[in-house]
């Protein structure tokens, strides 16, 4: 059995060496068994596996109602455009104000623009990495009228609170819990706060199915608003709205919809999701270890840790190098690199420095984003495998690590 998991893990290149990566492919043969059958029904739009699929998701999670598309960024996007939409009470509108944590994911802010909306991006926690209760009231002006609130890596904050907070001020709150499946807060489900909420199972998160995602809701009209959006702005579907007439178009739309067999695979993989969580938790807890029991522990970086209401999911192992080593942190990053210890900046970094927000001119205060910045020159993370780790990859790994005091 080991040496199988060895095999797994310590992948060797040409020159026979060690080699940690971010991802590693999660699929059983189980998984890819679900998704032939799908291939040889020949049902590949989506069917019976998507329904069976959001189903089970929605039970699991104890969310009201929940609907997949084909991507974590549809389901931000869908969100996003269900307040704005005509059909929706209470609807936002054009220039409304929404905070985004600058520690983001590409999509979770795009859409906010997209949608007309003016993003404010705010700071986020040094120790959680997401936004805190009390960040957003000091950012929250008359103007707020919605919060996009991230759950970074399997982690989250004061989201119950949050949620509280938002409700009180007729807010809507959407959870992006792309990174963060099968994590729970007071024993209730990461992805179920949020008056919308997203899930993606794109190839290096908690669970896969190559490409796909999940969005919930808490109300039918919600769900119903969702699903036409999600397919053209027609009707199929909508039995309340339906006429006798084809091809009737009720609102906007996109097309969103997620394929067959990734919903096959999606489902499949799901029921493996605490086993896999645990094994995680294992490998994180052993690379954790073995660094800190090493002679060459001398604090030189710190670890996430979870929020302490949370049960965490992990998929990765976020790492904050301590101050003194921010300015050998790229040298540092390239070094492990080349000894083949793949790395990836936390979500992607501080997102004002990316330059799609010069293109799209989006203001914001550096000033009061130090954390953020502080993370963004400090941090990176590595993967944690589905696989249990041997000691001899996680001896080796942690030896690597510690060696930015040597560089
Ligand atoms: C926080 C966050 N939101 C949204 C997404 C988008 O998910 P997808 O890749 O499924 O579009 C990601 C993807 O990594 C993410 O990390």
């Amino acid at each position: 059995m080991k040496k199988k998991i060895l095999k797994l893990l310590i992948k060797k290149d040409n020159n026979n060496r060690f080699h940690y990566p971010l991802h590693e492919n999660a699929l059983s043969k189980d998984d890819l068994a679900e998704g032939f059958k799908v291939l040889q029904s020949r049902q590949l739009t989506m069917s019976k596996k998507t329904k069976q699929f959001e189903e089970y998701f929605k039970k699991k999670l104890k969310l009201n109602y929940c609907m997949m598309v084909n991507s974590g960024s549809s389901a931000n996007l869908l969100a996003l455009f269900a307040l704005i939409n005509p059909k929706k009470k209470n609807r936002l509108n054009q220039g409304d104000e929404c905070l985004v944590p600058s520690i983001c994911w590409s999509t979770s802010l795009w859409p906010v623009v997209q949608a007309g909306l003016k993003p404010k991006l705010i700071d986020v926690d040094i120790n959680t990495f997401t936004i805190n209760l009390d960040t957003i009231k000091k950012n929250v002006t008359k103007k707020t009228k919605a919060i996009v609130i991230i759950n970074v890596l399997g982690n989250t904050s004061n989201i119950d609170e949050i949620k509280k907070f938002a409700n009180k001020k007729k807010i809507y709150l959407i959870e992006d819990n792309c990174e963060s499946l099968g994590s729970k807060y007071k024993n209730k489900y990461l992805g179920s706060f949020g008056d919308f909420s997203s899930f993606s199972f794109y190839y290096s998160h908690q669970v896969t199915s190559g490409e796909g995602g999940m969005i919930a809701c808490k109300t039918k009209d919600d769900y119903l608003l969702l699903k036409t959006l999600r397919a053209h702005g027609w009707d199929r579907d909508i039995q309340k709205e339906r006429v006798n007439k084809k091809f009737n178009f009720i609102n906007s739309g996109f097309n969103l919809r997620p394929l067959e067999i990734s919903a096959a695979i999606g489902l499949n993989q799901f029921k493996r999701l605490s086993k896999m969580m645990s094994i995680r938790n294992y490998n994180r807890n052993k690379i954790i270890n073995f660094i800190k029991k090493s002679k060459n522990w001398h604090k030189q970086f710190s670890f996430f840790y979870p929020h302490k209401n949370l049960k965490p999911s992990w998929f990765g192992l976020p790492i904050l190098l301590d101050t003194k080593y921010i300015k050998k942190k790229e040298k540092f990053l390239n070094y492990l690199n080349k000894n083949k210890v793949e790395t990836r900046p936390i979500i992607s970094g501080n997102f004002v420095n990316q330059p799609a927000i010069k293109l799209y001119n989006i203001s914001y205060n550096l000033k009061k984003l130090q954390n953020s910045k502080q993370i963004d020159k400090r941090g990176f993370f590595i993967g944690l495998p589905t696989t249990k780790l041997s000691d001899i990859v996680a001896k080796k790994l942690a030896e690597l690590l510690l060696k930015v005091s040597k560089i």
